[in-house]
């Protein structure tokens, strides 16, 4: 598919699908992240690991691909910097974010891969979850726009999925059987309540569950996605100061299946959430979400 048609394409999904509010409240997109309340601890402290990397205080901080800047911590970014650049694909997207950040932020309807700013004016640039929507060669402009953006001595924080984590694939084991185990135990209990709605009728709620007021599942179709690994990026950006550190080392699906309240799953994912700070490299290499952390070129800043 062409680059264009590709950008239009994932435009298109996100005004039509990713960004708009689903019954429950939250975006469409949101039912890509485990919201439940045991990982929420892990999960927002894994958000705030992009403070640490961002050099305050600054006038403008970029967000390449900002969404509606969807999860309370995201708010955090933008501490300390006088204004929020806004830059999506998605106009609904920047109307969106319009309603969290108000007058500190500014909104563009632009390509990452190739924005119409002037060179060297950004203080720090966060990018989180965007770049893999682009075909690799675009991801490669998207680095380079990073590059002349921003200021001398300035860096951006980038948060991507690697298309395979090591260590997921090591644990991909425990995944299936706590999936098959979990398929079980929901097939029972909706026996057992189907048992007792057949034995109870008037106990069934008129607009329950299985009522007429039964939110109706949304077919949804993904849009493109081309994630890449370690090796891609060192090589790319061989001329480039970055690091590799872990976002966050294990995949939504490994949450869902295997972190549950019953079994300690907070205990173990503040377990895992010490790890990781002891070894951010090698879980940012391993696991399935690098951060990294994107330092403007000493080259750049000669031109
Ligand atoms: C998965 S969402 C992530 C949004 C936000 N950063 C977050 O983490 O919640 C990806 C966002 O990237 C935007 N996007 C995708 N391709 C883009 C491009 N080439 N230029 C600008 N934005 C793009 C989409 O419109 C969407 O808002």
């Amino acid at each position: 598919m062409a680059d264009d048609q590709v950008k239009q394409d994932v435009r298109r999904f996100y005004d039509q699908i990713g960004w708009q509010t689903e019954s429950d409240g939250f975006y469409q997109n949101a039912r890509y992240e485990d919201l439940r309340p045991v990982s929420a601890s892990y999960i927002y402290k894994c958000h705030m690991r992009v403070n640490r990397h961002l050099i305050r205080p600054g006038h403008f901080l970029l967000d390449a691909g900002s969404g509606p800047i969807q999860y309370p911590a995201y708010l955090t970014y933008g501490e300390e910097f006088a204004y929020r650049l806004c830059v999506d694909i998605s106009f609904l997207a920047m109307k969106e974010a319009r309603k969290r950040l108000g007058n500190k932020g500014l909104y563009v309807v632009a390509d990452v891969a190739n924005m119409p700013f002037i060179s060297g004016v950004i203080d720090g640039l966060v990018s989180l979850h965007t770049l893999h929507h682009l075909p690799l060669a675009e991801q490669r402009k998207a680095y380079n726009e990073f590059d002349r953006l921003l200021a001398h001595g300035k860096v951006a924080v980038i948060v991507n999925g690697w298309t395979e984590s090591r260590l997921m694939k090591r644990w991909a084991w425990l995944q299936r059987i706590m999936e098959s185990a979990g398929a079980k135990i929901s097939s029972s209990r909706r026996k057992n309540s189907e048992r007792s709605a057949e034995e109870f009728p008037k106990s069934k709620p008129e607009n329950g569950p299985s009522g007429k007021n039964k939110p109706q599942d949304k077919k949804v179709t993904g849009t493109f996605i081309e994630k890449l690994d370690a090796q891609w990026l060192r090589r790319e950006l061989a001329e480039n100061d970055i690091q590799i550190l872990v976002w966050r080392s294990v995949s939504v699906r490994f949450l869902r299946a295997v972190i549950h309240s019953v079994l300690a799953g907070k205990l173990l994912l503040a377990l895992l959430y010490m790890l990781e700070e002891k070894y951010p490299s090698y879980f940012g290499v391993n696991g399935q979400y690098p951060l990294v952390v994107f330092h403007k070129s000493e080259s750049m800043d000669n031109r």
